[in-house]
């Protein structure tokens, strides 16, 4: 079956989905972008997702392409026409197509491209095996509460962490404290059993994920803190993870080289899993 994907209005075969040379998104990386997971063909969070991709666009100035109504009916449209069951959902908006500029005109229609691809369901003992990272500088902007498709530092940290052959990088900045991961928050819990994950400020990304890690935390009588934690927290720590749409919540069994715990996921890693795959299945 050949794979489908929106762009601009249009629903079109994979191969053919393509954008202006002039659009801002390529040329300068002036948009925002949202991953939602699909369980049972369904959208996990989607309110969530789609009011952080409101803020994004808020705080950059850019218009909804659609309405927000619309914009729901289109994304399921497109996991219709792909038939996924279990997967995510790739969506970007940019600011549109204009002359090359840094500034931008005033009146732009923004760009929009959704995709959709399958993935294997992930079942507790897939999602329960845990991998290794690395730990790279954090060298973003102070704006990583936007969902940019600006993602240089990303993909830069990512590369270095396959060069030394693990799967991932926690980005640690200036003061020596972990922010987050390349595409995920970070998460550690500490010799005394504290689950610790970073506050929401400027420095990272508001995870709809994390978000909903807090509350199963929250629901299952686990207490967390909010707060920052340094690298070597997390070498110290009895468990580590890290949670995003893709990942879900995914064990980090080792940090530059040392080994966390028993180097498998811990206790409350697992049972965050276990509450994390039934509420995809089952949100209420
Ligand atoms: N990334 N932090 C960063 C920098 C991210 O890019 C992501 C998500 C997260 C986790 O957010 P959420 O739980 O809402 O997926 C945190 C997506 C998956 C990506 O870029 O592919």
């Amino acid at each position: 079956m050949p794979r489908i994907a929106y762009v601009n209005g249009r629903y079109l075969p994979h191969r053919q989905a393509s954008v202006h040379i002039e659009d801002r998104g390529f040329q300068f990386a002036d948009g925002v972008y949202e991953v939602i997971a699909i369980t049972a063909g369904k959208l996990v969070d989607i309110e969530p997702h789609l009011d952080r991709l409101n803020r994004s666009l808020g705080e950059l100035n850019i218009p909804w392409p659609v309405s927000r109504q619309a914009f729901g009916l289109i994304l399921r449209e497109v996991i219709r026409r792909n038939r996924v069951t279990n997967g995510s959902i790739y969506l970007q908006i940019t600011r549109g197509v204009a002359p090359r500029d840094f500034s931008y005109p005033g009146e732009l229609l923004p760009s929009l491209v959704i995709y959709a691809r399958s993935t294997k369901k992930a079942t507790i003992q897939s999602a329960s095996q845990g991998h290794a990272v690395i730990s790279q500088p954090d060298i973003r902007w102070t704006r990583c509460d936007i969902k940019t498709v600006s993602l240089l530092p990303a993909v830069l940290a990512k590369r270095a962490a396959s060069e030394a052959g693990v799967a991932d990088a926690w980005f640690v900045n200036e003061e020596g404290i972990i922010t987050e991961g390349t595409s995920s928050n970070a998460w550690i819990v500490t010799p005394n059993n504290e689950l610790i994950t970073r506050q929401i400020d400027n420095l990272i990304l508001s995870g709809i994920t994390r978000l909903t890690i807090l509350k199963l935390a929250e629901t299952a009588g686990l207490t967390f803190t909010e707060r920052p934690f340094s690298l070597e927290d997390a070498k110290q720590a009895t468990e580590a993870f890290t949670s995003s749409s893709t990942a879900l919540v995914k064990p980090v069994i080792e940090i530059d080289g040392v080994q966390i715990g028993d180097g498998q996921a811990g206790p409350i890693t697992r049972q965050l899993i276990e509450h994390y795959l039934k509420y995809m299945d089952d949100p209420s």
